[in-house]
């Protein structure tokens, strides 16, 4: 049997360590892996524009230590249909044909889709014109409800917690404030996570509307308890009175979030008197090698995604529960995010530490 694994999306730590898990699992069952290229648009070869290769375990020995991915990816391009949150766009019927030429040249019987929920989306697209799909669920933002969690995310939260250590002391030197931005698109999970692990004075998310005036209390009573260094860490995704702040341009369709540490460094500055500096962290959080938490999660998701193809649950995805890798059908996957609660157990133990959100608790 032959079939297909592509990653489509932004790229996340973890992505080769699933397509190591795949392959290993496959070669098992002795069936052939073609890894296409750069996403969805691999599948748009041509006879004599091959835009894929055959994986083995092989040519895969380790990748699963390497962060980026060996097939490379896009998050624009012909299959990106995700418009907003909930709004999906369409794929051209010139698209189609040739991806179901290649599948059809190549006897592809089952395509093995690493992505987020809009190239989830995009699968299940597939499916309908008669490829086969299973999903596997990537994304450094934690923001997909299907699953406990997405690998990815302790990468980079590991990276957002190094970055706040070193930042505190370089603070404590100079009595500076530090104010930290971080990706996670509107869900705030890498914050509140890295934001507690590097004991943040103040932690701001989407999910938890904030006021200045509240964070700038807290600092302050901060200082006057004699702190040298204030860190904050702020979500590109958070909102200062009620909207977001967006960097020019956009991705095809998604609206390209960033820019909110600069806009409240400088309120928080002249309001408090504190010299302050800011540090967006931007892709540093998306590169270089896995954790070994994502190294293990990447490979276990990989080699599940096999067995659903061997039990032809098809349209699904794999997800972890608990301890267990289970199998969710896409269809319900791609409908909630997964958003911090603000009641939360981890919100609360956060606050009991002393953490401002901005909010009046
Ligand atoms: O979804 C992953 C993510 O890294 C978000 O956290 C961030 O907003 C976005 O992708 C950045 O996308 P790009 O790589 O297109 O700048």
């Amino acid at each position: 049997m032959n079939i297909g694994i592509l990653n489509s999306g932004g790229d996340c730590p973890g992505l080769n360590a699933v397509i190591e898990g795949a392959v290993g699992a496959a070669a098992r069952q002795g069936w052939t892996v073609y890894g296409f290229y750069d996403g969805f648009e691999g599948l748009l070869s041509e006879p004599d524009d091959p835009r894929y290769e055959i994986l083995t375990p092989e040519s895969c020995r380790n990748i699963r230590s390497m962060g980026g991915t060996i097939l490379g990816t896009v998050n624009k391009g012909n299959f990106a249909i995700k418009v907003g949150v909930g709004q999906k766009g369409k794929i051209e019927d010139s698209v189609l044909a040739k991806t179901k030429a290649t599948v059809e040249r190549l006897h592809i019987e089952a395509l093995i889709v690493v992505g987020g929920d809009g190239s989830q989306s995009t699968a299940l697209l597939l499916s309908e014109i008669g490829l086969p799909v299973v999903g596997v669920p990537k994304t450094i933002d934690n923001d997909l409800e299907a699953t406990d969690v997405t690998f990815g995310f302790n990468s980079a939260v590991e990276v957002v917690t190094e970055a706040i250590d070193r930042l505190r002391t370089t603070a404590c030197a100079h009595q500076r404030m530090m104010v930290v931005e971080v990706m996670g698109r509107h869900a705030g999970w890498i914050a509140l996570q890295s934001g507690i692990a590097g004991s943040a004075d103040v932690i701001l998310i989407p999910e938890i509307p904030f006021e200045l005036d509240n964070v700038i209390a807290a600092i302050k009573q901060r200082k006057a308890k004699g702190q040298r260094e204030i860190i904050v860490v702020v979500s590109e995704g958070a909102m200062l009175a009620n909207e977001l702040v967006l960097i020019d341009g956009q991705t095809k369709g998604e609206v390209r979030l960033g820019g909110i540490g600069n806009v409240i460094a400088h309120k928080l500055e002249e309001a408090t008197n504190i010299e302050t500096r800011v540090c967006v962290l931007g892709h540093t959080q998306r590169g270089g090698s896995p954790c070994a938490y994502d190294r293990i999660l990447g490979t276990r998701f990989g080699s599940h995604a096999i067995k659903l193809i061997l039990e032809k649950q098809f349209s699904n995805m794999v997800a972890l529960k608990g301890t267990e890798i289970v199998s969710v059908p896409i269809e319900v996957a791609v409908k909630t995010l997964n958003l911090v609660d603000p009641n939360c157990q981890l919100v609360q133990t956060a606050r009991d530490l002393g953490v401002c959100f901005g909010d009046n608790k």
